[in-house]
């Protein structure tokens, strides 16, 4: 039986496909996800900046060009061996690993700012996760965290009940040349909320932010999509 973490580990994705997937100029990551997320991010100038699922590295590469010094992390090897070949830079620290055990390897108290963007539905239990990021947060610390909106996932993948909570395998870009398979959990929203309330963080914000003026231009049926049905939900945690 595969660990949890080889399931949904981006090395069994055609990381190519998945790329281009993700990088078109319409993509939801573009569009919506990206601009949301930058809107909530405090200034990185000089700070130490955690990528949590860092893949092809969009934060890891915003963060170095804003000024912070960044650890960046992810369990597929593929990923992290691209990113390596597509930057470099003194300030940044590289690291392949689970993030769903614990993490020895990074010092307690240290970071300012940990991203956490699409990458939590990836993980079953979020316990270890969020006393890790506690620990190694500084007093203050943030975490900001994207993550699939448990409505939109009820109604987007027709699961027979809203309080599922499972791994599914799911088929991106299928409308494209070439479609490819994800696995993700999916889970209700007391399932979301419940590891970070028993945390020790403080819960600063959730939001369901509604696509922008952009979107609207670029992207008409997104926009109304989006402005009917929250497609990710944004949390942000302090230390
Ligand atoms: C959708 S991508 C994240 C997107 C990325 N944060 C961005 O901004 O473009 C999900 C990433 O999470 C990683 N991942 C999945 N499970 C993981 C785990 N247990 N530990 C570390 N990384 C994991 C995958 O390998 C993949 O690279």
């Amino acid at each position: 039986m595969p660990e949890d973490s080889e399931l949904t580990s981006y090395d069994s994705v055609d990381i190519e496909v998945y790329l281009k997937h993700v990088e078109r100029p319409l993509s939801w990551n573009n569009l919506y996800e990206r601009p949301a997320m930058l809107a909530l991010l405090p200034s990185l100038k000089g700070k130490n900046v955690l990528d949590i699922g860092c893949a092809s590295g969009f934060y890891t590469k915003y963060a170095l060009g804003k000024g912070a010094y960044v650890t960046a992390v992810d369990i597929s090897k593929t990923m992290v061996d691209r990113l390596a070949a597509s930057i470099k830079s003194p300030n940044l620290k590289l690291l392949c690993a689970d993030i769903a055990k614990p993490m020895p390897f990074l010092e307690s108290d240290t970071y300012d700012c940990a991203i956490c963007s699409l990458v939590l539905h990836y993980i079953k239990d979020w316990k270890t996760l969020l006393a890790e990021l506690y620990r190694v947060l500084e007093r203050k610390g943030r975490v900001i965290i994207s993550t699939h909106h448990p409505f939109e996932m009820y109604q987007y993948l027709k699961l027979p009940s809203y309080f599922d909570f499972k791994l599914v395998e799911d088929t991106w870009g299928s409308s494209g040349p070439h479609p490819f398979n994800v696995r993700y959990y999916v889970r209700p929203l007391n399932e979301v909320l419940r590891p970070i309330i028993q945390s020790k963080f403080n819960i600063i914000s959730i939001d369901e932010p509604l696509p922008d003026e952009r979107c609207k231009e670029l992207a008409p049926e997104t926009y109304k999509r989006l402005m009917e049905r929250p497609g990710f939900l944004f949390i942000i945690l302090e230390k």
